[in-house]
């Protein structure tokens, strides 16, 4: 079974099986009479690299479905199942001007892996609006709820990629939302400037949404037209003190504080000042107008991809002394 329209990058790769379940019951009984099988768990595949086929069951995670669960006058708890697609949810949010999600408009792939890497974008991050999630341990088939403490969010990380990494199966995700007094945030500058283009100085819901989505088609490629996976690295967090000592150095460098100690390097910069921002090698490439992003023009197999981050990582620890780690789930 072809693998190549279930991700993003449009890798060519090939699953040993391939079944899509739509209900919970279908998913345990899938995950019951597999049990001594090697089994891949597949969302909308919008944060991985295929380097390989998959010797395994990979089963994708069909379930539909969203409906308020609760509200009081100020909030509303929307929970949503795993395999709705992230930006229709968003915009059905929008629509019955629920606030919160509206920042990370346009972001690609399934609700179901929001919480997995904590997605964020313009200044709002999956944490922020999150209450729990449900999740079907693999091994036993039993639903645990995950509270927002329990799912341990950073930047980019949570439970999910760390202790209990392959052993669940989120099923659905619950956000409290605002139903009044939203909290707009258009702290990061890109959506500041993007209204100002359209003389919008009071923005609702929407107008931010759409000046995210204005931006984000600007920078980043549509995966259905050239395939990617967002971000392939993750923006590095240096210790302050070890970041004085570069930034003497290079004193053009981009840089946010995220704590006292802490700052954020844009991961972007730094590939673009080692020279890769819109280089091609084969059907493999790194985008013209956003630098952390690696492209498929075509037939680039994963193991290309995988290269050239490899090179690209080498190259900018040589010229920064810094690492940059894959942001993406290299397969
Ligand atoms: N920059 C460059 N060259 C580039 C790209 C960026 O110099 O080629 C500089 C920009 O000039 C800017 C800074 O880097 O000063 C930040 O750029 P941008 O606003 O595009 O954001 P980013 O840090 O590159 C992060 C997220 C994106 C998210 C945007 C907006 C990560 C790994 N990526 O990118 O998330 O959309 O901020 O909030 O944190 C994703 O995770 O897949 C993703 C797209």
């Amino acid at each position: 079974f072809s693998l190549k329209n279930h991700n993003t990058f449009g890798i060519e790769a090939k699953a040993k099986q391939f079944i899509a379940v739509h209900t919970i019951d279908e998913l345990k009984k899938v995950l019951k009479e597999n049990k001594n099988q090697e089994k891949f768990i597949l969302g909308g595949g919008s944060n991985m690299l295929l380097t390989k086929d998959i010797d395994a069951l990979v089963i994708h995670i069909d379930l539909k479905g969203k409906r308020i669960i609760d509200e009081d006058d100020d909030f509303v708890w929307v929970e949503s199942q795993a395999g709705e697609t992230w930006h229709e949810f968003v915009l059905w949010t929008i629509e019955q001007d629920f606030g919160g999600l509206e920042n990370m408009s346009l972001i690609p792939g399934n609700v179901g892996t929001t919480p997995v890497q904590n997605i964020g974008a313009y200044g709002t991050e999956i944490k922020d609006t999150f209450v729990s999630c449900d999740a079907i341990n693999i091994e036993t088939q039993e639903i645990k709820t995950f509270t927002h403490a329990e799912c341990n969010f950073g930047y980019r990380e949570s439970i999910f990629k760390n202790e209990v990494k392959d052993q669940y199966i989120i099923t659905s995700v619950t956000y409290k939302l605002t139903k009044r007094n939203h909290k707009i945030n258009i702290s990061y500058g890109d959506i500041t400037a993007e209204l100002a283009k359209n003389n919008i100085t009071n923005p609702n819901l929407k107008d931010v949404s759409n000046a995210v989505i204005a931006i984000r088609q600007s920078k980043l490629p549509d995966p259905k037209e050239l395939g990617n996976s967002g971000s392939f690295f993750k923006n590095p967090i240096l210790l302050k003190s070890d970041f004085e000592k570069i930034h003497q150095k290079f004193p053009e460098m981009k840089y946010y504080d995220v704590s006292e100690t802490e700052v954020k390097v844009p991961a972007g910069w730094l590939i673009e000042q080692a020279g890769f921002k819109g280089k091609r090698f084969g059907d493999a490439g790194i985008h013209k107008n956003q630098a952390l992003v690696l492209v498929n023009y075509g037939n680039a197999t994963g193991q290309e991809i995988l290269a050239i981050s490899k090179n690209i990582q080498k190259t900018v620890f040589e010229k920064f002394g810094i690492h940059i780690e894959a942001e993406v789930n290299v397969i």
